[in-house]
């Protein structure tokens, strides 16, 4: 007889690592997975008898923008309510640390916060601003390309010069120090798209020696996905760190169908290095305005306007029309603005998101005021609609593509599955039930069939809402795994 702060009883468990479920009792003690069998034998103060319902480690959610969400809004509402207990910030290039503007941030830097709302000069001050916000959900950093570029130097469309690039290698050196799990690119935007490769190269030359990733998104999405692809591999292999090619898509009409040549390339960079991706369960992706990408065909809504806010939620076609002018010239008047774009085939994104190198990743916007529905719904989309409906892997990989997978891939050690000694970040849902309810008419909106999440286990959210407790920490880079 031992004794535990909560007992899980009779719940179908998903440890995670993709074998099959069992019917397990689940004990928890101080933030952690203290036991795990039938009929255990415990004093405890509460007890939860699950039967029917299924239970999970936490889901990571390894691409987010939610790096001063965490710090603004810690309830993290979009984000616990579909079983995410930790997310990874600092994606595409734009993190919120380390930086030091003078100016407004530069697209699409601007996603993350207005300009006051970057208050972070070194990550080890963003991680102490996340530890006092204590968000709802675990948080872990990459550094920003674009960031570090931006601290750096004085115009961002041409490449760095050598004292530039020492520079930024300090500070990514500085935030790997203080436990960054590595180094993010966004390279197709301008911010970034004069860099050249020798630019990412030296600047990923640190990240072996400590266990570091690197994560792109890549100069081209579009025609030239595959030179984009092989680059992101180059920088990869010659600093000897693992890559994760983020949103991995097929964007643009003239790209439809090319998803198998884009994994037949993924899979053969992996049989001789460590490669993976993550990807959004959405035909449409989403950013700010980029007129590059302005195409009559592809339906593009406008989500936010600085120069005309009363066009939010309104298609470009639209605006064309009562503007009397073409949809190239519309967006160049709305701008800055943010978009979504329905550029993306279904068939291709199922493809991707099948791959057994795909991670889960909502890539949601936190701050636009009507953001894409991935950022409220990813999760309980992949295992309701994806999974359970359209059968396109079982529920236990589907788990395993959110929970152990990224954790091994990204270094957050003791997270990610179900497992004694391991954090009890868990996520009990209804598998007849999940599904996410955000659309892109109304999209704010929490999915169903998330019963109960627990953070560092600490009961955070039920299916009446959350509970006001936020027990979220701060992860810092931990060892990476790379089976396959
Ligand atoms: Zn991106
Ligand atoms: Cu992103």
């Amino acid at each position: 007889m031992f004794s535990c702060d909560t007992i899980i009883r009779n719940a179908s468990v998903l440890d995670g690592s993709g074998c099959p479920s069992e019917v397990l009792d689940v004990a928890v003690r101080d933030g952690l997975i203290c036991a795990i069998g039938s009929g255990l034998k415990c004093h405890t103060q509460i007890v939860m008898d699950v039967q029917g319902l299924t239970l999970a480690p936490g889901f990571i959610d390894v691409h987010t923008h939610d790096d001063l969400a965490v710090i603004k809004s810690p309830a993290m509402l979009p984000k616990l309510s579909q079983g995410v207990t930790t997310v990874i910030v600092g994606n595409c290039g734009i993190s919120a640390s380390p930086v030091c503007l003078s100016g407004e941030p530069p697209d699409p830097m601007n996603l993350l916060g207005q300009a006051d709302d970057f208050r972070y000069p070194s990550f080890a001050a963003y991680r102490a601003a996340v530890a006092s916000a204590q968000p709802a959900v675990n948080v872990a950093a990459l550094v920003g390309h674009t960031a570090l570029r931006n601290n750096h130097m004085d115009r961002l469309d041409r490449t760095a010069t050598r004292a530039e690039l020492d520079a930024m290698r300090f500070q990514l050196q500085d935030s790997l120090d203080a436990g960054a799990l590595g180094l993010s690119s966004g390279l197709a935007y301008l911010s970034a798209n004069s860099a050249s490769t020798d630019e990412l190269l030296t600047l990923a030359q640190p990240l072996a020696s400590v266990g570091g990733v690197y994560t792109t998104h890549l100069r081209s999405e579009t025609e030239a996905i595959l030179d984009a692809m092989q680059e992101a591999f180059d920088i990869g292999r010659a600093s000897n760190t693992p890559v994760i090619v983020s949103h991995l898509k097929c964007a643009g009409i003239a790209n439809w169908g090319r998803s198998s040549e884009v994994l037949h390339a993924l899979e053969t960079a992996r049989i001789t290095h460590s490669v993976g991706c993550d990807c959004y369960p959405y035909a449409a992706g989403s950013s700010t305005l980029d007129l590059r990408q302005v195409d009559e065909r592809v339906e593009i809504s406008i989500t936010w306007s600085t120069s005309h806010p009363e066009i939010a939620g309104r298609s470009l076609a639209w605006i064309a029309t009562a503007w009397n002018t073409t949809q190239i010239e519309a967006a160049r008047r709305v701008q800055p603005a943010g978009a979504i774009y329905h550029s993306i085939s279904e068939q291709d994104m199922r493809r991707i998101l099948q791959h057994p190198a795909t991670m889960i990743g909502s890539d949601g916007l936190p701050n636009d005021p009507r953001p894409h529905p991935r950022l409220w719904g990813t999760f309980p989309r992949v295992l309701g609609r994806y999974s359970r409906e359209e059968k396109l892997f079982s529920l236990t990989e589907a788990v395993h593509k959110m929970t152990c997978m990224p954790a091994q891939r990204f270094g957050l050690e003791g997270r990610g599955l179900i497992r004694e000694g391991y954090s009890a970040d868990l996520t009990l849902f209804d598998p007849e039930q999940i599904i996410d309810i955000a659309t892109y008419a109304d999209p704010v909106q929490p999915a169903q069939g998330i019963e109960a999440v627990w953070v560092n286990g600490i009961l955070s959210y039920t299916a009446r809402g959350a509970t006001s407790k936020r027990a979220g920490r701060f992860v810092s880079r931990g060892r990476t795994t790379w089976l396959q």
